[in-house]
Formats: structure tokens, sequence, C-alpha cells
């Protein structure tokens, strides 16, 4: 079986998502989490783009220890310099500079000939290498280039000593048979091909990234890019833990394999939602809530006579637990405490495991069947600790169908406990006015969803926010059996999140354009 090297873009590629924005405290939180999946390398981020990016970047490569640390550069030295800053402090660094190679690039974006792009490529893969002994360099739009150009040009990157030449398909344009075939065309023409690793990044516009992925391992990729969850630039990139199942499921076929826990995948791809905001939709494979439901009489029937007749992967094997929880709302402490190891919390301060437990009792008095999901959906909602600025005190809502909805929300404030009462179009906007009036805070809702944890009338409802103020953004998460109570509860984390963010390096020099600028 051939080692995959798996190269976790999610915080960078990922967070080029419309409406995406970590900072650094989640960036590290998902960082640790992919650490713990067995991600080989992260790329943390884009330092050049802002203060910010480059304080996240290296925020994450002083966490990380059993994973290589990445920094994107275009090839320019100041973004060069930038990686070289940022990655100060990591165990094992390494530089991902990118320079366009297509006809369509070359002659609209960069404005460059063949023999200036080689140029180019030569010069800062010579200035990373006095830096970094470990550059990847990626041809972007590798997708759309000449096939002789791109010899040409992953000869040169070869020549010149990188570690891993990355071929994107940057805009999801090539077929499975076209994208492999480009692999298998540099194994063959590229002298000293094999000194390097070659890597696939795919971007699924055509919905064929994971496909793509796949046809390129089977032409000698060494290295996968993607995401946690698919998410990433338009449509995304190639879903790392579908690559990671498809070789897993069917290794014999492949002849390859990834270094991964697969166990943790559920818990890395459900914290990604959360901290990016990004739900999962429920068909989507390996992660979503219905990849392992089964509808249909005839396959109900099937599976409860054996699993194999339409069940291809367990979801144990991604560390989903069984969905229903054996404690009661008279389960101890010492239960409880073994109910969160089992479930993936281990190493919870004596505080941490109080107050969880107060949040079960609390869920056990109000809902009649408490699940796995209920447990996590709780657990997660204070996965980040963000300093609380503003605290939920008390929320009262009155509804009357002829004078519309009323909300009084009591806050803590830096100022004390206040009140204050107030109208609005719907329930919700009435109490996020009665939380504006007393935060001083001039905010706009970019983004507003709810979805329901578990099944029933008495299901946990989730909800998370997108806040905008001015270049900043923050989301938040509020989990509640009452939906208006989630709502004010995710309003509430997204506000403490926003004024946490003002206080960080600033991030707003980004301009996403800027990625695919020479
Ligand atoms: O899609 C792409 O080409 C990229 C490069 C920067 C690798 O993201
Ligand atoms: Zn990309």
């Amino acid at each position: 079986m051939r080692k995959i090297y798996m190269f976790d873009t999610t915080l960078r590629d990922g967070e080029q998502s419309p409406g995406v924005n970590l900072n650094t405290q989640e960036k590290v939180e998902i960082a640790l989490q992919l650490e713990k999946l067995g991600i080989d390398r992260i790329e943390a981020g884009f330092p050049i783009a802002s203060p910010g990016d480059l304080a996240a970047v290296n925020a994450v490569a002083r966490a990380v220890k059993n994973a290589s640390v990445t920094g994107l550069a275009r090839s320019r030295e100041k973004d060069i310099d930038a990686v070289v800053e940022a990655l100060k402090g990591a165990q094992d660094p390494r530089i991902h500079i990118f320079l366009a190679t297509s006809p369509i690039h070359r002659k609209h974006k960069l404005r460059m000939e063949k023999h200036e792009v080689l140029e180019a490529a030569e010069a800062m893969i010579k200035y990373a290498k006095k830096h970094f002994s470990q550059v990847e360099f990626s041809a972007e739009d590798a997708g759309r280039t000449e096939i002789d150009f791109l010899v040409e040009v992953t000869a040169l990157a070869v020549k010149l000593g990188v570690s891993v030449v990355n071929l994107p398909d940057t805009v999801g344009y090539l077929s499975p048979y076209e994208y492999g075939n480009i692999f298998k065309t540099m194994k063959e023409q590229v002298p000293g091909i094999e000194k390097v690793q070659l890597s696939a990044h795919c971007h699924d516009d055509l919905g064929l990234a994971t496909a793509n992925a796949l046809a390129a391992i089977q032409n000698g990729a060494d290295q996968i890019e993607g995401t946690i969850n698919g998410i990433g630039e338009r449509a995304g990139n190639t879903a790392l833990e579908e690559v990671a199942l498809a070789l897993y499921t069917r290794g014999e076929f492949f002849q390859a394999t990834t270094g991964l826990n697969l166990q943790e995948i559920a818990k890395t791809s459900r914290l990604v939602s959360k901290l990016t905001g990004m739900p999962v939709p429920g068909n989507k494979a390996i992660v979503g809530a219905n990849a392992f439901a089964h509808e249909s009489g005839i396959h109900q029937d099937g599976v409860l006579k054996e699993k194999t007749t339409y069940e291809i992967i367990s979801p144990a094997t991604i560390g989903m637990k069984d969905s229903k929880l054996v404690l009661g709302k008279h389960s101890g402490r010492h239960a409880f405490r073994e109910k969160l190891v089992d479930l993936g919390f281990e190493g919870l301060s004596e505080e941490q495991v109080n107050a969880a437990f107060g949040k079960f009792k609390d869920l056990a008095d109000r809902k009649k069947d408490v699940s796995n999901e209920d447990i996590l959906a709780l657990l997660e909602e204070k996965i980040i600790e963000t300093p609380e600025v503003f605290a939920l005190e008390q929320l009262i809502v009155s509804f009357d169908s002829h004078k519309g909805p009323s909300a009084t929300v009591r806050l803590k404030t830096p100022s004390g406990i206040v009140s204050h009462t107030a109208e609005g179009n719907g329930s919700v906007d009435a109490i996020y006015h009665a939380i504006n009036a007393q935060t001083g805070e001039v905010v706009e809702l970019d983004d507003y969803t709810i979805k329901s944890v578990t099944d029933g009338t008495d299901a946990l409802g989730e909800v998370h926010v997108v806040l905008k103020q001015g270049e900043y953004s923050a989301q938040g998460r509020g989990v509640s059996t009452d939906i208006l109570e989630a709502s004010a509860r995710a309003y509430v984390d997204a506000l403490n999140r926003l004024v946490e963010k003002r206080q960080e390096p600033p991030r707003t020099k980004r301009d996403r354009d800027n990625v695919t600028l020479i």
C-alpha cells in the first residue's frame, strides 16, 4: 500500500468560502483537531494578506507539534518573507508558493510570456529555498496549461530541488481521465520526477473534485490537498474525508492508504461546520446527517437482515456513536464522565465536567430522550471560550397575533445587569432589537440559520448567526430546546466574538482577489 500524504487547506482555501472568517483561536482549535485526525500537512493561511492572517498562521505554527505547518505565498519576495515570519516557532515548517501557468492566466492576469513565467518561478523557488528546506511549488491552473509547458515548469521545479510539485485543477474544469493523465505524463516525461512528491489540488465546480483526486492517486500522486467538508473557494475543494474513506473502503483497488485516524472524522467535520458556520448538507457523502440513514422499506429490511446489503461504511468507522444516550435524568456524575470520554472529550477539567453535567441535567429535565447528538451539541456550544462581555440572563417573549411580538431581554453587560423590552416584525427580530438597545454595538445581521439537532418536537434547536460591523464579522452559535432562546444565545455569542475580534490584529487588508494575483 502506498502512503498518500494528506494536505489540509481548510484554514486557507476553506476560509476563502464566502462568509467564512475564522479568528486566531478558532484556527488554532481546528488545527489541533486536524492534528488529532492525523493530517500530515496543514496550510494555516496566507500571511501576506493581513497582519491578522500572519498572526493566526503563527499561532497555529506554534501550537501544532505533529504535523507540518505551511503558509501560502504568491511568487513574490514580500509574500515569502511574510511566510518566514509567520512560521517562526514551527516544529516542521514548509512554504507553499504558487504561480499561474495556463495561457488564460498568463495572458489576462499575469501579462507574462512563457519564458517570463519560468524566470519568475526560478527566482522565487531559489528565494524560498534560502529560507525553507521544504518548498511546495504550485502551477496554478495546471489543469488548463499546455501539457508541454507544464512538463517544462515541473522539470524546472524538480531541478531547483522543491519537495512537492502541486498541479491544481484551479477551476474544477477537468474530467478524472484528463486530470489523471497530467500525473501520468509528468511521471513519464519529467527527468528526476521520482525526487519530488506530486500533489493534487482539485476544485468542485463540476462536482468532480473527489473523483479527480482519486484519478490523480491512480496515476501516481503522492499528496492530496483538500478541506474538511469540502468547503472552499466557489463550489469548494476535494473533501478529504471522502478521499480517506474511498481509500479505506476500496484499499485493494487503489492500493493506497492515508495515515488518518478515521475515528476523528465525524468530530472534525462537526467542529469545522460549527466554527465556520457552514452547515453540512444532509446528503453530503461520509459526514452528512443522512449518510447512514436508510429510508425506504426495502433498504431498511435489507439492513436489518444484514448491514452490508446497503451499507458500505460503518458509522463507527468515522467515530459516529450509537445515537441513544443510555444515561437518564437520574444518572450520576461518574457515568456522565465516562460518557464524555466515550464521545471523545477526554482530559476535561473537573470544572468543565461539572458545567457539562449541569447542562445535561437541565436538558434531561426538559427533553424526554437525550441522544448523543444532543450531548455533543451542548458541549460544542462553548467549544471556544470567548470572553463573555455580554451574557444572557433572562428572556421573556410574548406573541399576540393582533399586536405582534415583544421581547424583554435581561443582559449582563460590563456596566451591570440591564433589561430592555422591544417589538419587532417577528419574535427573533424583537429579541435582537432588545439586545441591540443594551449593548451599544451597531451590528448588521448577515446570516441566520436554524436546524434541529435531533427529531421530535422537543428536539434541541441550533441557531447560527453571522454579525457584521464594518470590516469585522463574527459567527455565533446557540443551542436550546427553545428556538427563541437558541436565537438569543447565538446573537449574544456572536457579539462577544465580535468584541474579541476587534482586539486582534486587523485582517482588513485582505483582498480575496489578491490570492490569484502575481
Ligand atoms: O486552486 C488553486 O490553484 C490554489 C493554489 C493557490 C494552489 O488554491
Ligand atoms: Zn484552490
